[in-house]
Order: structure tokens, then C-alpha cells, then sequence
């Protein structure tokens, strides 16, 4: 049985989609089955995956009921494209538009180990339908001003999920994302976060550098791109295997992080 994470954040460029790709790329190196689901219109997630643009079915289809989610899985991942904004309006009349998802992914669910979505950067009918079909909520949150502000609003969006829906539903953490911890505002930030969030607050920051934009851009995960780089999604997914009790998978990681990663070349 898979165990499916929502990653969402309150605004847009939070880094969902870079941490959801790179997340696929370090569970999949784990030996763990991981399907993508992009969730957002914008589609991003499938294009850092290389999916065709073309590439049907999609969610919308998925959402719409006319292919099961198994279907609609090309490589790794099921993607999305603006029909979705289209299918999430359809999907707004319905009666049981909030489960829509979850009853669509049941399947998959059965199949495989692991579920990632990567949300819009909105917390619409859309969001709310991958927490409804999520065991964990991932956030995101840049070291801004309003960061504080922004998780707050979607950690209450997660507990009305879980109040109504899917009261199973749990938050995985809050990680500070495209951190430059060079700055004392970065760093006041996450002093902010943990002083309001305490444990939930990931101790792994993943810090910012340009090489996440070069490896979107060229469709390489991270890891592949810049192994160094990338050392911080080791470090987070370390961390998560932790929160989500599978100590058993901290030794293969300890040394996927040997052999990507050798003694001193991490940034
Ligand atoms: N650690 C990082 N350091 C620097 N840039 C990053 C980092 N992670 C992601 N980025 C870049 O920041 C931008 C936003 O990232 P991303 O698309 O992952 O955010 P998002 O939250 O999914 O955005 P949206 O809300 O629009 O879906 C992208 O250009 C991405 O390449
Ligand atoms: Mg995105």
C-alpha cells in the first residue's frame, strides 16, 4: 500500500515542484515503486520529467473519470497540462469533488510504494483534493517575509481537510526551501519558523542554487545534474524516512550518499 504525499505550499515558487522531482529521483534510487502526480496546470512537474507535451491521458482525464489513474502513468509520473484547469471547473459542480482524487488513485495506491503530487500554487479544489487522497502533507515555504503567514494558512487548509475528510491525514513537516542561509534573513526566518513550528520544522534547509533552474531546464533530476547540489534532497529524504518510519531504507541511502556524493565534495 502506498503511502501518498501532498506537497503544497500557500503561494507559487516555493519549490514544490523541484523538491517533488527530486524526491521521486532519491526514493526511486531506493529500490521504493514512486509514481509523480502532477497536480498543477502549469505542468512543470511533467516537464522536468521530459513527458511529452502531448502526452495523453492526464489527470484531467483521470479527474474527469475516463481513464483509470493506472492509465494514465507515462514513465513515472501521470501529467497535466491546462485541460486540468479545465477538469478542476467541471470537477467544482460535482457532488464529491473533494474525493475525486482519492477515489481515482485508490488503485494505484494498491500497487505501488509511494505517491508524490505536487500542488498548485493555490490552495483550491485542486490542493484540497490531493490532501483529501494524501497520508502525509509536505510544505514548502521560502525564507520570506510572509513565510510565517503562508504556512500558517496552509496548515489550516491541512487541518480542514483532515477535520472533514481525511481525518488520517498528517503533516509529514515544513521545510524552508531555496534558502540562502548566507543572509540573516534566511536564517531569522527559520529561527521564525521552528520558534511557531517547532519539530515540524525539517532540520534540513534545502539551500539555494542556481543549478535547480539549470536542471529543470535541461529535465535532469538534480542528483544526475549536480550530485553535490543535490546533497541537501539526501539529507532531507533521510529525514523524512525517519518521520515516516522506514529506518530500513537509511542504510542504502547512506550509501547512494557515498557514491553520489564522495567525502568533501558536498557544497
Ligand atoms: N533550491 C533551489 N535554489 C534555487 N532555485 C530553486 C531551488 N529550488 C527550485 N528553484 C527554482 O525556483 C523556481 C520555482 O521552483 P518550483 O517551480 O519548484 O516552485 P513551485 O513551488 O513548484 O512553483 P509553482 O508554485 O509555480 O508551482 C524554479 O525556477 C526552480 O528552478
Ligand atoms: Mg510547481
Amino acid at each position: 500500500m502506498a503511502t501518498t504525499i501532498a506537497v503544497l505550499s500557500q503561494k507559487g515558487g516555493t519549490g514544490k515542484t523541484t523538491l517533488t522531482r527530486s524526491l521521486t529521483d532519491v526514493f526511486t534510487r531506493l529500490g521504493l515503486d514512486v509514481v509523480a502526480v502532477d497536480a498543477d496546470p502549469q505542468g512543470n512537474l511533467s516537464d522536468y520529467f521530459d513527458t511529452e507535451p502531448d502526452a495523453h491521458p492526464t489527470l484531467a482525464e483521470v479527474l474527469s473519470g475516463q481513464v483509470r489513474a493506472a492509465d494514465a502513468v507515462h514513465g513515472q509520473m501521470i501529467p497535466a497540462n491546462m485541460r486540468l484547469a479545465e477538469a478542476e471547473l467541471m470537477l467544482a459542480g460535482k457532488i464529491g469533488r473533494e474525493v475525486t482524487l482519492r477515489n481515482a488513485l485508490r488503485d494505484l495506491k494498491r500497487e505501488r510504494d509511494l505517491i508524490l503530487i505536487d500542488c498548485p500554487p493555490t490552495l483550491g479544489l485542486l490542493s484540497v483534493n490531493a490532501l483529501v487522497a494524501s497520508d502525509q502533507a509536505l510544505l514548502t515555504t521560502e525564507a520570506q517575509y510572509f513565510s510565517l503567514h503562508g504556512v500558517e494558512q496552509a496548515m489550516e487548509v491541512v487541518e480542514l481537510a483532515r477535520d472533514s475528510l481525511n481525518p488520517e491525514l498528517e503533516l509529514l513537516g515544513v521545510v524552508l526551501n531555496i534558502a540562502n542561509m548566507r543572509t540573516r534573513h534566511a536564517r531569522q526566518t527559520l529561527e521564525a519558523l521552528r520558534e511557531r513550528f517547532g519539530d515540524k520544522v525539517c532540520r534540513t534547509v534545502i539551500r539555494q542554487s542556481i543549478a535547480y533552474a539549470e536542471s529543470a531546464e535541461r529535465a535532469i533530476p538534480i542528483l544526475d545534474y549536480r550530485p553535490d547540489r543535490g546533497a541537501d534532497y539526501l539529507s532531507l529524504a533521510g529525514e523524512l524516512l525517519r518521520r515516516l518510519s522506514r529506518p530500513e531504507l537509511l542504510a542504502p541511502l547512506d550509501e547512494l550518499s557515498a557514491e553520489l556524493i564522495p567525502a568533501g565534495a558536498s557544497s
